[in-house]
């Protein structure tokens, strides 16, 4: 049977290093609070002109060079974001041009923070399918341009950053590495804890003076729920995909949590008795990235020989939807 496989990952972040200190001068708000809330001391936000899908080019790039592949060898694009160039089309399509594939399918996904798992599975059910073979999956966001920078927004905009993650998946009959499974899930009627109200096509216009005076082309966030279903839903889900192949956490390698928090993180890792070294975090030194930070964590942990082939990994998020999942995979 067909599996997909990692042939190569990549990631890009700006250059712009944006510390708590420099926030601190934006904003009511200190190192010390942000470090002890968050985790975070600090995040990258683009210049103008680097967008979400130079991130993107960049990244794609890069784990096209580890699988020693060129753009024309790509069959499809699977691209997750919830904060595109444009409100239409999306990101695939410029990273299609710009990376200089071929006319290949570009399709964007906005699972916003679970955005790289559910784009993970769509293009593993490609590959298993036998429709695409060699597809390019990428997480990429510019958080930064939609920050409510005063101090009415500073439990949102400390948290948020920018940067993109890439990897290109291939098939393989080899049944013991690969993509095993996932297990994904939303629960809408909890949307608006995480949303960008404006600009949609429901208002007449779609954007006017007065939402960007009420703030509502801002990321809002309500963080005490968005904490209390996230560390619920990550621990049960990741139990889920392990037990649906009669697995259980203590046979998790590595386990790469969605940079959401530091805090949420030690939580998932305690509430599935994992130790330190079952878990990656690199929320330090990026923020949320939201469909990001899985595929750049992938690429620090697969650069620095963090994973080695036989390893077995699970990916877990949550985020704005509320969106979460899992996916398990033997390296
Ligand atoms: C955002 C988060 C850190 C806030 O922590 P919290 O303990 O819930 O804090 P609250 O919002 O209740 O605020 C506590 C106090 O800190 C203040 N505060 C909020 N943000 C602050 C900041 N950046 N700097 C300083 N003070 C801040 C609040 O105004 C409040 O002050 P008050 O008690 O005088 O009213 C926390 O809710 C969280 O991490 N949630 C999950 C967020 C997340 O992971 N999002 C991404 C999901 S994909």
């Amino acid at each position: 049977m067909t599996r997909a496989v990692f042939l190569g990952t990549g990631m890009a972040v700006p250059d712009r290093v944006v510390t708590n200190d420099d926030l601190a001068s934006l904003m009511d708000t200190s190192d010390e609070w942000i470090r002890t809330r968050t985790g975070i001391s600090e995040r990258r936000w683009v210049r103008e002109g680097e967008t979400g899908v130079s991130l993107a080019l960049r990244a794609s790039r890069a784990a096209l060079e580890m699988a020693a592949l060129a753009p024309a060898d790509i069959d499809a694009i699977v691209y997750a974001t919830s904060t595109p160039d444009h409100f239409a089309p999306g990101g695939g399509v410029y990273l299609q041009d710009q990376l200089g594939t071929g006319p290949v399918p570009a399709l964007d996904v906005r699972a916003q923070c679970s955005g790289f798992i559910y784009a993970l599975s769509v293009a593993d059910a490609w590959i298993r399918a036998g429709s695409y073979r060699r597809i390019l999956v990428v997480g990429s966001e510019v958080q930064s341009t939609g920050m409510d920078l005063s101090t009415e927004g500073r439990h949102t905009a400390v948290i948020f950053a920018d940067g993109a993650g890439a990897a290109v998946l291939g098939p393989t009959d080899d049944d013991s590495r690969g993509i095993i499974g996932f297990d994904i899930h939303s629960e809408g009627a909890q949307a608006e804890h995480l949303w960008v109200d404006a600009p949609g096509s429901m208002y007449h216009p779609r954007i006017s003076a007065k939402h960007i005076e009420e703030g509502r082309h801002f990321l809002q966030m309500d963080g005490k729920e968005v904490f209390r279903h996230a560390v619920v839903r990550m621990p049960e889900s990741v139990r889920a995909v392990l037990a649906a192949r009669g697995l259980t956490p203590a046979d998790i390698g590595l386990l790469i949590p969605h940079q959401a928090n530091l805090r949420i993180s030690e939580m998932v890792q305690k509430s599935l008795g994992l130790s330190q070294d079952q878990v990656y975090n690199n929320i330090m030194r990026y923020g949320n990235t939201t469909s990001a930070t899985i595929p750049i964590a992938l690429d620090e942990c697969v650069r620095s020989g963090r994973v080695k082939q036989g390893d077995l990994l699970v990916f877990t998020a949550f985020g704005s939807g509320f969106t979460w999942g899992s996916a398990l995979v033997r390296w």
